[in-house]
This record gives C-alpha cells, structure tokens and sequence, in this order.
C-alpha cells in the first residue's frame, strides 16, 4: 500500500508540473518540429478582399470556358456550370433585375468580393485534385464564371490588379448592411 501511495504522489506532482506555465511553455515531448519558411509558404495561399497575395498571371472567360472543359470542372458541375451533376450550379438562371438576396446562392454571383470566388476556387477545386490549377487557369475560370454570371464582360482580362477592382452585384447592398442589435430582424432572404 506505501509504493501505490507514492506513486500516486509521484504521479499528481508530475500532473501539477505539467500544468504549470513553465512546462506548458517548454518543448518536452520530442514531437513535431519547426515548420520550415517554405511549408509555411505552400499553406499560407489565402486572398483577401484587396487581392495583395495575388500571384502573377491572367485570363479571360474565352479561355476560362475551355479550362472549365479540361479540368473536368464541367463533369460535376455540368456544361457551362448549369448545374445537372453531382455539385451545384454555378450560373445563375434567375432575372438579373431581381435583388441578389432573392437570387441563388451562387459563389460568382453572391460573393462580396471577385477575390474570394479565385481564392475558392485556387484552394477548393477542382474537388479531389485541388492545387492542379495554374494562376492563369485560376484567372481565366474567376473571368468564365464571372462573365456566365453577368457580372464582367466577356473580353475582361482579369489580373492581379483588375480582379479586386470587379464589382460584384452585392455591392452596395453589402455595404449597407446594418449594424446587428438584438430585435434587428433577419434580412429578407438572408439564407445563412
Ligand atoms: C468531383 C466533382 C467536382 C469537380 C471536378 C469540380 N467541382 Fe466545384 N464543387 C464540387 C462540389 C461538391 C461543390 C460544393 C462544395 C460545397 O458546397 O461545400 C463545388 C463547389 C464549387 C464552387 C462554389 C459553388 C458555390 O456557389 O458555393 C465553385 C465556384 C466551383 N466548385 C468551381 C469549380 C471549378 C472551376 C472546377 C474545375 C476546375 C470545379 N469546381 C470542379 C464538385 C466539383
């Protein structure tokens, strides 16, 4: 009974260190490692609103539309993205004169900026073999989908510095969403 209760002291003192800040702080384990600048690079691929991290690189929805072909991006989501496979539509087929609430809820439609449909695109697709894409593909598939969508003109070319600048359709309205105090009401057609 004396050893059981010394190792139950032994074992509490070791519990107590292990929670204290020094040894919570300090690398005991042997386990995992620094990552390196450049694997900290290879994951560190998100773009934000203004589009600074966006690579070199072009494209233009003439050549999107053959890139969403060769990709494979037409056998989920169906000729020109009308939808008809295993992954939802990606043009709209509603009036363009309609509010974008009352829209479908459409990455290239709905999305508050034209950098956040390059960034899901570059990081998610196409499903099952992401990372395939070069920027150029990436740029030319955010220009098709935009251009399917009636949100740029079909000769745009998108880039580093014209991505950021495309206004999407929810635009203003986004700006003007109000301040949330408790009692606001949910938006009309507010789906999330
Ligand atoms: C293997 C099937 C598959 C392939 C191939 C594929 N996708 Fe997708 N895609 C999906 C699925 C499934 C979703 C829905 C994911 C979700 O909502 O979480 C999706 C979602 C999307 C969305 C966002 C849709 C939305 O409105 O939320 C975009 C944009 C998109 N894909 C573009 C592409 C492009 C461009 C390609 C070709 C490079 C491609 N996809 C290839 C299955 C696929």
């Amino acid at each position: 009974m004396g050893s059981l209760r010394l190792v139950t002291i032994v074992l509490l003192t070791i519990v107590g260190l292990l929670g204290s800040p020094a040894f919570a702080q300090s690398p005991t384990y042997g386990v995992g490692r620094t990552p390196t600048a450049a694997e900290i690079r290879a994951l560190d691929i998100s773009i934000g609103p203004t589009g600074e991290e966006l690579p070199a690189g072009r494209g233009t929805a003439k050549e999107g539309a053959k890139v969403f072909e060769l990709q494979g991006c037409i056998v989920c989501h169906g000729a020109e993205g009308k939808g008809g496979g295993p992954a939802p539509a990606l043009k709209s087929k509603t009036s363009h004169d309609l509010p974008i609430w009352k829209r479908e809820r459409i990455l290239p439609l709905r999305a508050p900026f034209a950098t956040t449909v390059w960034d899901y695109i570059n990081r998610g697709m196409p499903l099952g073999r992401e990372g395939i894409l070069t920027a150029d593909e990436v740029y030319a598939l955010t220009a098709y989908l935009l251009f399917v969508n009636q949100v740029i003109p079909e000769d745009e070319v998108l880039d580093k510095q014209s991505l950021p600048k495309v206004k999407m359709p929810i635009g203003d309205e986004y700006g003007r969403l109000p301040d949330w105090k408790p009692g606001t009401p949910r938006l009309e057609g507010y789906p999330y």
